[in-house]
């Protein structure tokens, strides 16, 4: 039986078992007879996080159940599903960690600065390629076309990020349409897919989606402001990544909407010397970084309607307690 976790518990601590079974598929596929690739596939096993996209395909399958649900709705289909998309994650973050020059992730050296660009490059296409075998395995076409349609967006939006590199007059629409790309699709696809595979017709894959996608937006403004506010040692990983790289997120975005035209090259000039500590005192008195959090507020209160139409149960109350926590972690 699924119980809401109690209050020493993670979210994740009902799913633990299944869980594990992913993790387990994940190291089958990843196994190789040769000892340089397992080293480097081991090394990304530990930038295994919260298990967030993995946890969305559960509890979306078990959430379309309704109340009426048993132990027997996860199926295996769940479960490889839920491993090729962290897997496809990871590969994410392996070249994500090239594009912006990050040194930790998870608390660990990242692999291009470990081995280089070169191997990790070729690492995360080999995670990649994982990913898309193992879900064949399915024999789905329909479930590689979700996911294949997925990754062809994370790129997307990748590369209108880089596009804007330097762009310091980049609207809120733009950063909107990146972010959507870039993280909500992955998590908007695992809910569809979770619930289409416990059965939910289309009209109800469509609006677990939209539900998915409202929390990867909701996660990735909050991860903006991690890396604007957050200190490496809670966060994890890198921070003041975006800055460096030139990538406006939605705090500066909304700081320089406020702005009047004259003072806005003065606020660029700040953005440029790239000095944190001055322009987080400004986006607090100013309440960008408030009026931030508040968007990304907003953002999990819509998600949690598009769940209205179902059923009351264990599940939907996690999909609620998964949407609040993106926004109140501080890594
Ligand atoms: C994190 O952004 C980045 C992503 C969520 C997507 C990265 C996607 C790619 C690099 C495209 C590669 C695609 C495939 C299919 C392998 P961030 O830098 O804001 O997050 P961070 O703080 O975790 O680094
Ligand atoms: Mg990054």
């Amino acid at each position: 039986m699924l119980e809401i976790p109690g209050e020493h518990e993670t979210l994740t601590t009902p799913l633990q078992e299944q869980l594990q079974q992913v993790q387990m598929l994940f190291q089958q596929q990843l196994a190789s007879d040769l000892d340089p690739v397992n080293a480097l596939c081991q090394h990304v096993e530990q930038y295994r996080g919260k298990m967030l996209r993995p946890t969305m395909v559960f509890l979306s399958g078990l959430a379309v159940k309704g109340a009426r649900w048993s132990d027997q709705d996860l199926l295996e289909q769940h479960r490889v599903v839920a491993a090729v998309t962290e897997m496809i994650h990871m590969a994410t973050l392996v070249h994500d960690d090239v594009l912006d020059d990050a040194s930790v992730r998870r608390r660990g050296t990242t692999v291009n600065h470990l081995h280089g660009n070169e191997m990790a490059v070729m690492l995360g296409d080999y995670l990649i390629s994982n990913a898309f075998s193992l879900c064949s395995s399915l024999d789905e076409p329909w479930i590689n076309s979700v996911l294949g349609n997925v990754t062809n967006t994370l790129c997307e939006g990748e590369l209108v990020q880089l596009h804007h590199r330097d762009d310091l007059q980049l609207d809120r629409d733009t950063y909107f349409q990146i972010i959507r790309r870039k993280t909500a699709a992955l998590i908007g696809a695992c809910c569809r897919l979770g619930s289409m595979i416990s059965g939910a017709d289309a009209v109800a894959g469509e609006r677990m989606d939209r539900f998915g996608m409202g929390l990867g937006l909701a996660f990735q403004i909050q991860d903006d402001i991690l890396d604007l506010e957050g200190s490496q040692e809670v966060v994890g990983k890198s921070i003041n990544r975006d800055l460096a790289n030139g990538m406006m997120t939605l705090p500066l975005i909304i700081h320089m909407e406020q702005l009047e035209p004259e003072d806005r090259t003065s606020f660029s000039e700040l953005i440029r010397t790239r000095d944190s500590g001055v322009l987080l005192e400004q986006l607090a008195q100013s309440g960008a970084m408030e009026a931030a959090r508040n968007h990304a507020m907003d953002l999990v209160r819509s998600a949690k309607q598009d769940l209205e139409e179902l059923e009351d149960s264990p599940a939907r109350q996690m999909l609620h307690a998964a949407a609040d926590a993106v926004i109140e972690r501080s890594f």
